[in-house]
């Protein structure tokens, strides 16, 4: 695979297991990220999309890779990612795991503690090891100091763009067909692209990540 034309991206949520029948995860339906694999399909680009588990047909073409967990995201990541040009973070990576999975499904009772620890930050581990060559480009998902937020993740995660959107708002972001976002990048630049179908604004994400940052 050339890597001039690989553009790796990852959509949905992930999974991590409290016992065998339960799990911590969000509300992710993978929409987003596998609206921005059609677009590079539909480009030339060669895809390869990992995705969390999310009820969606992968777009034809792509190379798909289907992961549970933060840690299997991980891997599969930092190893596909050594042949991508282009690297698009659009997952909501859990951001804790049990830091004991059961093996037999917990009983029921009054009050629950569960002890929980960080997972992988996949992002940063990107940003730590890419080449010149290579655009990292992270999502970050707020519902309070959004744009503060996605600066100050662009820079700590060492990306060269960060696609800001609201959660918890009606009508876009996580599960709904729609979002609208602020897309950042690593020389102070910002644009807004306004509420539009997912589908639509991955076209608008790809002019931006792909070409000159606008002006202004
Ligand atoms: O899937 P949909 O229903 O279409 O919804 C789309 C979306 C809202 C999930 C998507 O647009 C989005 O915002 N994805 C990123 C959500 C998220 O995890 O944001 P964050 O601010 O917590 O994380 C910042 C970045 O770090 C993200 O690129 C995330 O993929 C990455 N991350 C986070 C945690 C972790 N352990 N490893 C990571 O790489």
């Amino acid at each position: 695979m050339r890597p001039q034309n690989h553009i790796l991206i990852t959509a949905g949520p992930t999974r991590e297991p409290i016992d065998p029948v339960r799990f911590i995860s969000n509300r992710s339906s993978g929409k987003m990220g596998y609206a921005l694999a059609a677009a590079a399909i539909s480009r030339g680009y060669r895809v390869t999309l990992i995705s969390g588990p999310t009820s969606l047909t992968p777009p034809q073409g792509v190379h798909f890779q289907r992961v549970e967990t933060a840690r299997e995201m991980y891997r599969a990541v930092l190893q596909a990612a050594t042949g991508a040009k282009i690297v698009i973070m659009a997952a909501a990576v859990a951001d804790y795991e049990p830091v004991r999975a059961r093996t037999q499904k917990l009983k029921k009772r009054g009050t629950l503690t569960l002890r929980l620890r960080k997972t992988p930050d996949i992002l940063a581990a990107l940003g730590k090891r890419k080449s010149k060559a290579q655009l990292l480009v992270g999502f970050a998902a707020q519902t309070h100091g959004l744009i503060a937020h996605a600066r100050q993740k662009l820079v700590s995660k060492n990306s060269d763009f960060m696609v800001a959107n609201w959660v918890g708002r009606k009508n876009q972001g996580f599960e709904s067909d729609d979002n609208q976002v602020t897309i950042l990048d690593s020389r102070g630049n910002q644009i807004s692209i306004p509420r539009m179908k997912k589908r639509l604004l991955a076209e608008k994400i790809l002019d931006v990540v792909l070409g000159p940052f606008p002006k202004g």
